[in-house]
């Protein structure tokens, strides 16, 4: 009866597949016009002249914006900040006359057809005065300093003071290793562009009321950007996002579109819609480029004892973008002398932003590399050498975690991988001219729990419609919701309604950090059971009622009725008791924090063991992954089928990043000069061959109720590693910066 648990197809799925899902730029409304955003063509310096005339004579051009003709908004003297920002000062569209990126926004070209704007701006000639310009990491360590620390440093801490004394403990190893791994920055790249499309409408005195369709992984964001930057009262604002065409951290935070969109409609008092092109997707937040140095030692048995990490990341002029790449070593293993250290080179490009599993798989790719070389030093096999190190406590809190079932991930992903009959030897496992490589690495990340909020209505139809204001970024929201609020109240899925991607539902945090399943979760769950505890109150009314002295914790909600768990035969259906009501529908609104009692003195991860074949062609230098297994340790599994397809698209883009993904940043104009998907390359079905999923069995009721850890991001910590070692596996050859492109292997 539960449907929890079961592998339940997408509720949305019909609506996604038959195109009846609607995007941001797929709103329509009549009278309809379009901007198109011109980007700087410099890197660093000064716009010293804006000719517009040839665009604005044009047939169907309404207006072309820049920082000259700009409305004022109170936004440019108060800096707000949007939820996902940074310490710093947030980039604020058309300014002034100053260029801090390649690609920054300078004007927006507003038409009557998408077609003449786009062909407008091609006729805006713009004048600079180039400063130099620095954006080439590497170059640029020596300026590496400590980073800002703000309100991210809640769920970003900076790395924990050294503990023991690594210089001595490396010194007496009798194993070591010591690497440098620099990795390329890469960005999201999601199918769907950004876009906002904003309804204009006024209200019965005459203000703007505007309705914004917007791709975003917060509407809650955006509706609080708007409404700061342009100084518009909630009631007139409402910001909807139903789907999303693919986030992965690139929605997190409100997109220039978003800016110039309101600010065109606000100006010319008319609907506007601006979508970026697949070009401008690259002139925004990105995973940073990142210099990594990872030092480790062991004992002659295997038993580590000396751990250093740092890490350099690049970051804007304007703001301090961290994300959490050494501590990770320092929290699985536990020797006594570790140092972790991570700084940051701010380059005149735009700031990083959050990308699926944001340091961890930064963090872990070079990590996970050095426990294979150290296990290669050891004459170690690489498995072996983590069981040895194996610990259940956080090695940095010294506290233990909330659950970590790693040990069974490493048991059963090496059972189904067939992980014993690997040989040691590199380059002994050669087939034809092919060599064939297996390589495993550990995965872990945060299991956090926020605040949201949720309404719940059993309707007199019988029918219960639950909603919140969260976010459908691809991961089966709206699937997962159905099925909590459907057991919650005993009732089949097909009669639950879950909405999100509006404003005018009850607030809920953006989307990202793994944290959706639990936390908006826990709130649909807590307001189901609100409902449930009215339906118990008019239950106790019915007359010779056999609840009068029951209560919560003595009744069910099973098969669409309230029942006594001591005696189902007591029982009566949920259509009867909305119907007690009064004609009304049976309606609760309430939110959920985490129980931070509960939870203080633990540690909440999910983990996971990943395994990986690879063989290599050996004239040519190309890699194929042919097989890979990953287990994973993720709490409570909600619906194994869309769980599934979470890990499968981090297995997926685990391997896209270990062999593929590079945004190539041209220092010469300080642009990331590929950007396109023709010369982004991620890994296309072609690259992907056999994957499998494990999900071991976990109980957790400290990261919540549900036992949810959240699994939109562990399935790809570990995958980028374990390439990376099957790779070594099959060649010999160590590369330890990322993506391994074939001129790496020749
Ligand atoms: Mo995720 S990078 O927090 O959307």
């Amino acid at each position: 009866m539960t449907a929890i648990g079961k592998p339940i197809s997408r509720v949305d799925g019909n609506e996604k597949v038959t195109g009846k899902a609607k995007y941001a730029a797929e709103f329509n409304v009549p009278d309809l016009t379009y901007g198109y955003v011109v980007s700087s063509a410099i890197a660093k310096g000064k716009i010293t002249n804006i000719d517009a005339s040839d665009a604005l004579s044009l047939d169907g051009v309404l207006k072309v914006f820049t920082y000259k003709n700009r409305p004022k908004l109170a936004w440019f003297d108060i800096s707000y900040k949007d939820q996902d920002a940074p310490p710093g000062s947030p980039f604020r569209p058309l300014q002034d006359e100053t260029i801090k990126y390649s690609g920054q926004p300078i004007a927006l070209v507003v038409a009557e057809t998408f077609e003449v704007a786009r062909y407008a701006a091609s006729l805006v000639r713009i004048e600079y005065k180039e400063d130099t310009h620095e954006t080439d990491l590497e170059a640029n360590l020596h300026r590496a300093r400590e980073p800002k620390s703000g309100i991210a440093s809640l769920l970003k801490p900076p790395p924990p003071k050294p503990r023991g004394d690594f210089e001595t403990a490396y010194q007496d190893a009798s194993a070591k290793t010591n690497g440098r791994y620099v990795h390329a920055a890469e960005h999201h790249n999601p199918m769907e562009l950004f876009a906002s499309t904003v309804v204009y409408e006024t209200d019965s005195k005459k203000k703007p009321k505007l309705t914004i369709y917007d791709k975003t992984q917060g509407v809650t964001n955006s509706i609080l950007y708007v409404s700061q930057v342009f100084n518009i009262p909630f009631k007139n604002l409402r910001v909807v996002s139903p789907y999303m065409g693919g986030g992965f951290g690139a929605g997190l935070r409100p997109q220039y579109q978003l800016f110039m969109a309101t600010m065109a409609a606000l100006e010319l008092k008319r609907s506007v819609r601006v979508t970026l092109t697949r070009q401008q997707m690259f002139t925004f937040g990105h995973r940073p480029a990142t210099v990594q140095n990872v030092a480790l030692g062991a004992l002659p048995d295997g038993t580590m004892n000396a751990l250093y990490h740092d890490a350099y990341g690049e970051t804007s002029q304007f703001e301090d973008y961290t994300e959490v790449v050494v501590n990770w070593g320092g929290m699985l293993y536990p020797p006594e002398n570790v140092t972790m250290d991570y700084k940051l080179v701010p380059l005149d490009v735009y700031s990083p932003l959050d990308m699926r599993a944001p340091g961890g798989v930064t963090g872990m790719a070079a990590l996970e590399v050095a426990m294979d070389e150290l296990a290669y030093e050891l004459g170690m096999d690489p498995l072996e050498l983590r069981l040895k190190n194996y610990s259940d406590l956080d090695n940095n809190e010294k506290r233990p975690y909330s659950s970590k079932e790693l040990r069974e991930c490493f048991r059963q992903g090496a059972e189904r991988f067939g992980w014993s009959k690997r040989s040691f030897e590199p380059r002994s496992m050669k087939k034809d001219h092919n060599l064939i490589g297996w390589g495993m690495a550990t995965g872990i990340w945060d299991s956090n729990m926020l605040g949201a909020r949720a309404e719940a209505a059993l309707l007199v139809n019988g029918k219960l419609w639950v909603s919140s204001a969260t976010a459908e970024i691809g991961t089966g929201t709206y699937t997962i919701m159905t099925q909590i609020a459907a057991d919650t109240l005993g009732m089949p899925i097909e009669d639950v309604l879950f909405k999100l991607g509006d404003t005018d539902f009850p607030i809920a945090p953006i989307s990202g950090g793994s944290w959706t399943a639990a936390t908006v979760g826990s709130a649909v769950q807590a307001v189901c059971e609100e409902v449930g505890k009215s339906l118990l109150k008019l239950a106790k009314k019915m007359p010779g009622s056999p609840f009068k002295s029951a209560k919560w914790e003595d009744i069910e909600f099973v098969d669409k009725h309230l029942r006594l768990k001591k005696d189902p035969s007591a029982a009566v259906s949920l259509m009867t008791l909305v119907n007690l009501n009064g004609g009304k529908a049976v309606r609760e609104t309430s939110g959920v924090f985490a129980d931070v009692m509960k939870q203080k003195n633990f540690t909440r991860s999910a983990h996971a063991a990943a395994f990986v074949e690879v063989m290599v062609d050996e004239e040519l230098g190309t890699v194929k992954v042919t097989r890979a297994v990953s287990a994973i340790a993720g709490g409570r599994i909600l619906n194994p089928k869309t769980a599934r397809s979470q890990i499968l698209g981090g297995m997926v883009w685990g391997i896209s990043k270990a062999l593929h993904e590079e945004s190539a940043l041209d220092h010469t104009f300080g642009r990331f000069m590929n950007h396109s998907l023709a010369e982004y390359h991620v890994s296309v079905n072609a690259d992907i061959h056999d994957l499998d999923v494990i999900f071991v069995e976990e109980h957790d009721d400290v990261v919540n109720k549900l036992g949810v850890k959240g699994l939109g991001e562990i399935g790809i910590v570990g995958m980028p590693a374990a390439v990376a070692n099957a790779i070594f596996h099959a060649t010999g050859k160590r590369v330890r910066d990322l993506p391994i492109t074939l001129d790496k292997l020749l």
